[in-house]
C-alpha cells in the first residue's frame, strides 16, 4: 500500500445521489442549482430499452430540455466527441446529462469540457490536460458495472490511429452522480453478469493495488460486501431489485475505489485482447481474475482475506480465493463466452508486449508481471489455435 507519510489526494463526485427511482427527480435536482437549459446524452441501445422517454419526458414537461444527442457509439471516436460538443456549445446550456453505459458517461465528460474550454477531444488526451472544470456534468448510468460515473477517467477511439485513448483529469468527475438501480431492472442477463464481475474486479484491483489509498481500499472493501451476496444472485434471478440495488451501489462504490487508486493488471492483460477481439471487457476481467490472483498470491494473502470475507466467500487462502474467482466466472457464464472465442497463437506475443507494456496498470500490480508471465497466463486462460 501506498506510504501515507507521503501524502496522498483523493478525488470524488461532488454530490451522490442514490436510491430507487432517484433519477426520477431529475428535473427538480436541475431547477434546484438554478439550471434552465439541460442537455441530454444517450445512446440507442438506452432509447430501444425505453429510458430515454423514461428520462427526457420529464425534462421536457418542465420546459428544461433544450437539446438531446443519441447517438453515442461504443468505445466513442473523438471526431463524434467533436461533434457532441459542438450542439452542446450551440444549445448554450447550463448542464449536460450523460445516461446511459461507460461510452456514454464517458463521451459526456469529454464533450462538456471540449464545450466550454474550446479546442478538439484530442487536445485533451492525457493526464491533466483540463486546465479546469467543463459545462457542469450529471451522469446517470444504466448499468452496473464501469463505474464510470464515479472516475475521473474517459476511454475514446482515435480512429485514425486506431488505439484506445485515455482523456485523465480530475476536472472530469460529475457535478452530481445518480445511482439509480431501477434503471439496471430490465438489462439483459449476458449484460448484468459481464458488466457485476467487471464490478467485481475493480473492486479487488483498487484494494490490492501498491498505489491505494486508505480511502480507496475503505471504498472498494464496501463495494465487495455489496456485490459479494448479490453477483450470483441477480445473474440467477434477473428480477431480483435487491440485488440490483446492491449491484448498482457495488459498482459506484468500486468505481470511486479505483479512480483513487488503480486497475492492475487484469486490465493490463485485458486491453490489448478486447481491442483485438470483440469480446465484452467484463467478460475478459472476469475470466482473467483468477489467474492473475493466482500470480498475485505471494503478496495478497492477508488482503484475500479480507477480501473473501467481505463478500462473504470467507477468509480464503489464496489459492482458493482464485478457484472461486473462477467458479464464479464459469458459473455466471462468462468462461462460456469467452470460450466462444478463438484466438490464433500468432496473437499470444504481441497481446503479451502490449500489456507487459503498459506501465500505468503493470506498475500498481502486488507482483510484477513480465511479457513471459503474460503470454503463460494468455496461453493458460484463452481457447488458443493454431
Ligand atoms: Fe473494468
Amino acid at each position: 500500500m501506498i506510504d501515507i507519510r507521503q501524502g496522498y489526494e483523493n478525488h470524488l463526485p461532488r454530490r451522490v445521489i442514490t436510491g430507487r427511482g432517484a433519477s426520477d427527480r431529475l428535473a427538480e435536482i436541475c431547477q434546484g442549482r438554478g439550471w434552465k437549459r439541460v442537455f441530454l446524452v444517450s445512446d440507442r441501445g438506452v432509447e430501444s430499452a425505453g429510458l430515454l422517454t423514461r428520462v427526457a419526458a420529464p425534462l421536457a414537461d418542465a420546459g428544461i430540455l433544450a437539446g438531446q444527442f443519441v447517438d453515442v457509439s461504443p468505445e466513442p471516436p473523438l471526431a463524434d466527441v467533436a461533434l457532441l460538443a459542438e450542439q452542446i456549445r450551440s444549445a448554450a446550456v447550463d448542464v449536460v446529462i450523460g445516461l446511459g453505459g461507460g461510452s456514454v458517461m464517458d463521451a459526456t465528460k469529454v464533450a462538456a469540457l471540449v464545450a466550454l474550454r474550446g479546442g478538439g477531444p484530442a487536445d485533451y488526451v492525457g493526464i491533466g490536460k483540463a486546465g479546469g472544470r467543463g459545462v457542469p456534468t450529471i451522469l446517470v448510468p444504466t448499468t452496473a458495472g464501469t463505474g464510470s460515473e464515479a472516475t475521473f477517467v474517459a476511454i475514446l477511439t482515435d480512429t485514425a490511429a486506431g488505439t484506445k485513448v485515455g482523456v485523465v483529469d480530475p476536472s472530469l468527475l460529475a457535478d452530481i452522480a445518480i445511482v439509480d438501480p431501477a434503471l439496471t431492472d430490465g438489462l439483459p442477463p449476458a449484460v448484468t453478469a459481464a458488466a457485476g464481475m467487471d464490478a467485481l474486479v475493480h473492486a479487488i484491483e483498487a484494494f490490492i493495488a501498491r498505489v491505494a489509498t486508505p480511502i480507496a481500499r475503505g471504498l472498494a472493501l464496501e463495494a465487495a460486501r455489496q456485490i459479494g451476496p448479490a453477483l450470483e444472485r441477480v445473474c440467477r434471478d434477473p428480477g431480483d431489485q435487491e440485488a440490483r440495488d446492491r449491484m448498482a451501489i457495488g459498482s459506484h462504490l468500486a468505481g470511486m475505489a479505483f479512480a483513487n487508486s488503480s486497475c492492475c493488471a487484469v486490465h493490463a492483460l485485458a486491453l490489448p485482447l478486447g481491442g483485438r477481439f470483440h469480446i465484452p471487457h467484463g467478460v475478459i476481467t472476469g475470466c482473467f481474475a483468477g489467474a492473475l490472483m493466482r500470480h498475485n498470491a505471494p503478496a495478497c494473502t492477508a488482503d484475500f482475506a479480507a477480501l473473501g470475507t467481505a463478500l462473504e466467500w470467507g477468509a480464503l487462502e489464496p489459492r482458493a480465493f482464485a478457484d472461486r474467482l473462477d467458479a464464479t466466472a464459469r458459473d455466471i457464464g462468462l468462461r462460456a463466452a469467452l470460450d466462444r472465442v478463438v484466438v490464433p497463437t500468432a496473437d499470444i506475443a504481441p497481446m503479451a508486449r502490449d500489456a507487459a507494456n503498459n506501465r500505468r496498470l503493470i506498475d500498481p500490480n502486488p507482483v510484477a508481471v513480465t511479457a513471459a508471465d503474460a503470454e503463460r497466463i494468455y496461453r493458460n486462460v484463452l481457447n488458443v489455435a493454431g
